[in-house]
């Protein structure tokens, strides 16, 4: 049950934003809860019985839990229903507010890590891709994938080494679903170590430019990522009007690529009011176009050697397909080796061992149709195609405390410097579809 019961929530969330001024974004949530309520197995049963209530779903793997945001006036009869859940918030309201968005105060030089301890806004986003630029000017240049229904920048930092530019590309999106903020954190730590440790001489920063042209785009969905930060921090979509004097907003751009985009009636929602609303036709969210146009210049020049597009949450490496669990890429064995080794080597790295599960993605996850990485790999001809989902696996789903951005970050670059030094390797030769 895809999307269940959103639309109620959502005028659930538009009558607390009215009753109190806004200030701030938290405001909308104060006093809403959010569960992980345990499944084990028997989803329908227990959806059976969240049918009583009405509530925001989080996640859509519903087999072992479902992650809930209840309202205050429903959690009494939520109590009654007799679940088995954990809190992943207390108050949503008071955790959003602790995630304190730094805006227009960002003054530190671009070097200083200590960016990577709060949330920040749109603009000072731009600044500090500006700034990363200033600090490798002869090497990189700032670029854009084309504007956004609000017009905004799908700005994004191109960035080569010796002999460059002009190398296989590696193409990284961030923050198509708008309230995935973690993943903006990512796609710019990633860039900042590159650029620093290759200024640094770092090997593996060297290496990887030398081999590699990298075009990063942090925020692929600015419009509804500028409206979790102004208005609703569970956004998810872009925030272009609804078809037919629908009075819902947003597509979304991660289920609005070509390929494959109506393949699969369990891919995508045709309601405009869902949260993985489609579109009308394929790529017809002006960000989609923009983002399809890039794709197709860099298969059209030297090639996509790396796509992944970040997202949160729930620890996930996969590859195509999505749009059908049956369907296993001649590549998949080799796909899966990769996001296996970066799945050891983010363990590795990180204090607290986290695990990342990898495997195609419809038949691991559940069916997407219209996704980036089937595209980018099916009419991009991307060598290595992936969707990552960053931390965590449900303490605090997407909104997570500033202070585990740099564990978050710090980890992903363990992995992505591992999985660059292997893409050229004839370590994959023989192995396999799985
Ligand atoms: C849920 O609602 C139905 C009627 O719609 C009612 O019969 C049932 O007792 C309710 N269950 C719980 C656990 O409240
Ligand atoms: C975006 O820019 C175009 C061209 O300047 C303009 O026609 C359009 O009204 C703008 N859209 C918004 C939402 O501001
Ligand atoms: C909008 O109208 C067109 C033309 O009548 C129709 O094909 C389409 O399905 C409608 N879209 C929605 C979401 O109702
Ligand atoms: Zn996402």
């Amino acid at each position: 049950m895809r999307g269940l019961r959103l639309s109620s929530i959502l005028a659930v969330v538009a009558v607390g934003a009215s009753a109190i001024p806004t200030k701030g974004i938290s405001s909308p949530y104060d006093g809403f809860k959010v569960f992980r309520v345990k499944t084990q197995g028997h989803p329908s049963a227990i959806q059976e019985k969240l049918s009583n209530i009405t509530f925001e779903q989080w996640n859509h793997d519903v087999n072992s839990h479902i992650d809930i945001v209840v309202a205050p006036d429903q959690l009494p009869v939520f109590a009654e229903l007799g679940l088995e859940f954990d809190v992943m918030h207390e108050d949503l309201g008071a955790s959003i507010a602790a995630e304190s968005v730094h805006s227009s105060l960002w003054k530190r030089q671009a070097g200083d890590p200590s960016w990577f301890d709060s949330y920040h806004d749109y603009n000072d986003h731009i600044e500090y891709f500006q700034s990363l630029h200033d600090l490798f000017p002869d090497n990189s240049e700032i670029i854009s994938s084309g504007s956004s229904y609000e017009n905004r920048s799908l700005y994004g930092i191109h960035l080569w080494g010796t002999g460059g530019p002009g190398k296989p590309a590696v193409l990284y999106h961030g923050t198509v679903h708008a309230r995935e903020w973690i993943s903006t954190a990512t796609t710019e730590y990633l860039t900042y170590k590159l650029v620093t440790g290759y200024n640094a001489g770092d090997r593996d920063a060297r290496s990887a430019l030398d081999k590699y042209d990298f075009y990063i785009i942090p925020i692929v969905n600015p419009d509804g990522f500028a409206y979790t930060q102004t208005t609703q921090r569970l956004w998810r979509k872009n925030r272009q009007p609804g078809p037919n004097g629908s009075t819902c907003y947003g597509r979304d751009i991660n289920r609005n690529w070509e390929f494959a985009w109506d393949a699969n009636p369990l891919g995508a929602s045709t309601n405009p009011c869902s949260q993985t609303y489609k579109g009308e036709r394929p790529s017809d969210t002006p960000e989609n176009q923009g983002l399809d146009k890039l794709v197709r210049q860099l298969r059209d020049g030297a090639g996509i050697k790396l796509y992944i597009d970040w997202h949160s949450y729930g620890q996930y490496i996969l590859s195509p397909f999505g749009y059908k669990d049956t369907l296993y890429a001649p590549e998949l064995g080799k796909w899966t080796k990769a996001a296996q080794i970066v799945s050891d080597a983010i363990r590795d790295s990180s204090s607290d061992l986290t695990t990342f599960t990898f495997g195609p993605s419809g038949a691991t996850l559940y069916p997407t149709t219209g996704a980036a990485p089937d595209h980018v790999y099916s009419i991009g001809r991307a060598e290595f195609s992936y969707t990552i989902e960053l931390r965590d696996i449900g303490r605090y789903g997407f909104v997570l405390p500033p202070e585990l951005i740099r564990p978050t970050v710090e980890e992903q670059w363990a992995g992505q410097k591992v999985l660059w030094s292997l893409l050229d390797e004839e370590f994959f030769d023989g192995v396999g579809p799985a």
